[in-house]
């Protein structure tokens, strides 16, 4: 094809892919076949291929994602992104509808809209173009977000008219493609995301946008941030626009003459909810008329012209059952509520935890209580209350036993604590959830050992204590249940492969208390071998950055142990990797040249080019020490923006001082 010919063609595809596009995406009411679509769009990629020269950033073809970014950069929102101040009830409401009248007198109306639980967003347009979008950050600073944005098939590349606007709107996960999406991570054996929310935010913070163009985000614009050249003299009027130049806007806002319908409004959502395709937390209530709004105006945090009705956490009724005690891996031994199952805010319960026995002499729960059950946060089941007027004298009051329901070793109750405890080291549950922390996706990481696959091991005799792992024979795992040729295969590598770890995932995977991933890294970091640690003293210990008192007697006293020592050198003869493979920590002595060594350095004010942990770290890693207050020790002072009292202190005590530019530079060198 000729140049002028594909330009030609290259335009006439856009526009039909945009037509498209938005009458499938925007309206949601598909004027071509998926297939016309897909066919029409190898097209258009194939011809801006050849035709590198027109490639353009609104072109649909930028929907299947370009090339990853290093990092986000920082975007300066034009005007704030407020949040907005919560109803909870029926007279909070009221009360928001008296204030209003008081301002503006009793002319009002309101505008009600779905409150979408997903992230909001700021979009702009320039010349109807999608030039830049951000996140609300901080409200005032977000992150530009524009590569994963253009992914997003609803939000308009083009718009239909050549204007200059900014709008805000909410981008969400559809519950659909949330479940899509937790069962694949599910099938890869990968941490599942808690909700939509977060999953739709975790699909905006991806730096490479061919991942997050296959999450199947969405959006719904709210609000126009800034428009030159327009009129607009209500929210409704605005929406209305909105949706004539482009934007997909929710269609069941509502206009409300009174208080009264508002709220019938919002109570006619608290069942309907459910049936959406996609969350909601609550309803918006903003006042119509533009000129009211601004006679409202703000308060530091939100408009006085809105505010935001939060459903209540769905409660349900169900029975107690049982109450089932669980050992964990540091032998606290949990009650856990059995109930009969029920569905809770979409999804089905049939457990609780209780989580000691205080909450359960506290709440007076009985087996076969009637209980209310709500999610809180909308996740984790928990027991709000009994209902004890629905008892009928059958229920029986729970007693914590004293002995271990695993090994009847005597529970004890350690000082200052409300758990009860196993204190028996050979307990087989502890030893059971030991192992299914050592094999765990932060600590060996080892690839289809699942708490089904460790309970057979165990149960079966196959494995006692985490070097019998290292020791598993082919014939052993055959016996096990649905244990075939490819399964034992893929086992087997696994955990030979796990052997080449570096060290921080086996410190965290033998479980020492108080010992997090994080902690773990620092000491593999900071000790490098296995043995060096194991000898450590609690002054040793006590020198490194982040690792405090309670930690630092409680390594020690685990390496004391004979049979911590003998179970290390049983792996190191197994051929576990004990030594600290990550990027390494600069030697004291390499680092006397850089412009940290031995300083000691704080950071104050906004930083802007990089996170206060980022430059920590930095600075850190050349050899200074950062602390939060200035002192006549410290060295040198990092002011960002706005720096305040620890600026002043620093001048009066004549300390070096660097603004972040200065910083940055010579971080760069
Ligand atoms: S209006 C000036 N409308 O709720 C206030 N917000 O705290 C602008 N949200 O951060 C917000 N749906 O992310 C508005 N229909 C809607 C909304 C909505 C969801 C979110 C938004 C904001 C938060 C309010």
């Amino acid at each position: 094809m000729e140049r002028n010919e594909a330009r030609v063609r290259i335009e006439k595809l856009r526009s039909q892919l945009e037509e498209y596009g938005y009458h499938y995406y925007v309206l949601d009411e598909p004027i071509a076949s998926d297939a016309e679509y897909d066919q029409l769009m190898q097209e258009l990629i194939s011809l801006e291929e050849q035709f590198p020269e027109f490639i353009s950033d609104d072109s649909p073809s930028v929907r299947v994602g370009g090339e990853p970014l290093p990092f986000f950069e920082k975007v300066e929102h034009r005007s704030p992104m407020l949040s907005l101040g919560n109803a909870f009830s029926e007279q909070d409401l009221r009360d928001f509808d008296r204030r209003v009248r008081q301002t503006v007198g009793d002319e009002v109306s309101y505008s009600c809209e779905l409150k979408i639980d997903g992230l909001a967003v700021s979009l702009l347009y320039e010349n109807g173009r999608f030039l830049r979008g951000a996140t609300r950050g901080d409200g005032m600073i977000g992150e530009d977000i524009t590569h994963n944005l253009r992914t997003i098939p609803s939000i308009p590349l083009r718009l239909k008219e050549p204007i200059d606007i900014e709008v805000r709107g909410e981008v969400f996960m559809p519950k659909r493609s949330f479940e899509t999406l937790n069962k694949a991570k599910e099938e890869a054996g990968e941490e599942k995301f808690a909700n939509p929310r977060n999953a739709a935010a975790g699909s905006l913070r991806q730096l490479d946008p061919k991942l997050a163009a296959k999450r199947n985000l969405d959006v719904f614009i709210y609000a126009i941030g800034n428009i030159s050249g327009k009129d607009i003299s209500s929210h409704h009027q605005g929406l209305r626009y909105l949706k004539e130049v482009g934007f997909k806007v929710n269609n069941e806002s509502r206009h409300c003459e009174t208080i009264d319908d508002v709220i019938a409004f919002t109570n006619s959502w608290l069942e309907r909810r459910a049936d959406l395709p996609y969350e909601i937390d609550g309803i918006v209530i903003k006042v119509d008329s533009v000129e009211q709004q601004k006679e409202l105006g703000f308060t530091a945090k939100s408009p006085r012209w809105a505010i935001a009705y939060k459903f209540p956490a769905e409660e349900v009724v169900t029975t107690l059952l049982n109450i089932e005690l669980n050992v964990g891996r540091t032998g606290v031994v949990t009650p856990t509520a059995i109930l009969k199952p029920v569905t809770v805010a979409g999804t089905t319960v049939k457990r609780a935890s209780l989580h000691n026995e205080d909450l359960i002499r506290e709440k007076d729960i009985r087996l076969g209580d009637s209980v209310v059950i709500k999610k809180a946060g909308d996740i984790i089941p928990e027991v709000v209350n009994v209902l004890a007027d629905l008892r009928t004298g059958d229920e029986k009051e729970f007693l914590m036993p004293t002995h271990c329901p695993e090994c009847e070793s005597e529970l004890v109750r350690l000082e200052g604590e409300v758990a009860l405890r196993c204190i028996n080291p050979e307990c087989p549950a502890q030893i059971r959830e030991g192992l299914i922390h050592f094999v765990s996706r932060n600590a060996m990481n080892i690839d289809g050992l699942g708490e089904k696959v460790i309970e057979q091991l165990f149960s079966h005799n196959l494995v006692t204590n985490v070097a019998d792992l290292y020791q598993l024979e082919r014939d052993e795992l055959h016996k096990l249940e649905r244990m075939g040729e490819k399964s034992v295969d893929n086992l087997l590598e696994a955990i030979e492969k796990s052997k080449k770890n570096s060290l921080e995932r086996l410190l965290f995977g033998l479980g020492i208390r108080f010992v997090g991933s994080k902690a773990a890294k620092t000491l593999a970091m900071a000790f490098g071998e296995m043995e060096k640690l194991q000898q450590a003293s609690v002054d040793e210990l006590l020198a490194i950055n982040e690792i405090g008192e309670k930690m630092a007697d409680s390594i020690v006293s685990y390496f004391q142990k004979p049979e911590v020592t003998e179970l290390l050198s049983k792996l190191e003869s197994l051929g576990v990797n004990m030594t600290y493979k990550g990027p390494k920590p600069v030697a004291a002595e390499e680092i006397v040249d850089s412009p940290f060594a031995n300083k000691t350095v704080v950071l104050t004010g906004k930083l802007e080019a990089l996170t206060r942990s980022e430059a920590k770290e930095k600075i850190e890693a050349l050899g200074g020490k950062v602390t939060g207050s200035v002192s006549k020790n410290t060295d040198l002072l990092i002011a960002g923006e706005d720096a305040g009292s620890k600026l002043t202190k620093a001048q009066e005590l004549n300390i070096e001082i660097w603004t972040e530019q200065k910083l940055v530079d010579v971080l760069n060198q």
